[in-house]
């Protein structure tokens, strides 16, 4: 389990977990047999990557407490005492297409963890113009790699303002070194976009925005590192 996956498995809340595009089948297998959760569902559109997981299911022993799903999503999926579902490792785009899709997780009754690998920035606006509050979002750093992986569930007011900050950074804030990291990492990525953006007519304002909010993060930082 990579550290990426590991964060994941601390936003879990409940005991019987869903785990949509699992691949490999790494996270349900860890969660039941680390005993943070008494059972799982392994599911995937792929099904080379469902072959995948049944083999380690199969080597961790645990064929009677995770079971394989094949589906698109959360199509076809029984949710039946499902407590928490996780979409990690794909893109935005992907996440939004498969939670639009199913309106059973729209009562707020499952907590749902993502860790999505591009496409942040329109996932967490997605997620705020359907009534989702997300609850924590914390950041970890794997090789060169940052990820940021957010939890929260449907039905429940945001406390907080849908800002080109909140679009770009989520809920992260510099109160661990690891946070602070993947904000200086983020700055520098998103100011490569946002010099790109104010030298072009038609997105002048949106870089000047972006700009505005990467000096404000840089100043976090730099506020962070003298504190230490
Ligand atoms: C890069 S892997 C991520 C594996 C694992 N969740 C992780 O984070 O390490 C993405 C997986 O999502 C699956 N996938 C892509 N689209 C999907 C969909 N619509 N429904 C279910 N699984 C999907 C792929 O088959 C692939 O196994």
């Amino acid at each position: 389990m990579d550290k990426r996956l590991l964060l994941c498995a601390e936003l879990i809340e409940g005991d019987f977990v869903c785990d949509i595009g699992t691949d490999h089948g790494y996270l349900p297998c860890y969660l039941v047999k680390s005993g943070r959760c008494s059972s799982a569902l392994a599911c995937d559109i792929g099904e080379k990557p469902l072959a995948s997981a049944r083999e380690h299911i199969t080597a961790q022993g645990l064929s009677d407490k995770v079971k394989t799903v094949l589906s698109d999503g959360l199509n076809g999926v029984s949710l039946d005492g499902i407590t928490d579902i996780v979409l990690a490792g794909m893109g935005g785009e992907l996440m939004v297409d498969i939670l639009s899709r199913c309106d059973r997780i729209k009562d707020g009754s499952v907590n749902i963890v993502m860790q999505p690998m591009t496409k942040a920035e329109l996932l967490r606006e997605w997620l705020y113009d359907n009534s989702f509050c997300v609850k924590n979002e914390r950041a970890c750093i794997s090789g060169r790699f940052g990820y940021s992986v957010m939890s929260g569930r449907f039905g429940v007011r945001a406390p907080y303002e849908c800002s080109e900050e909140y679009f770009r950074f989520g809920l992260i804030k510099c109160d661990s070194d690891e946070n602070t990291e993947y904000i200086k990492r983020e700055c520098d990525r998103l100011e490569r976009a946002a010099r790109g953006m104010a030298g072009s007519a038609d997105k002048k304002e949106q870089g000047e925005r972006l700009l505005a909010v990467i000096n404000k993060k840089r100043e976090e930082v730099r506020r962070y590192d003298e504190s230490k």
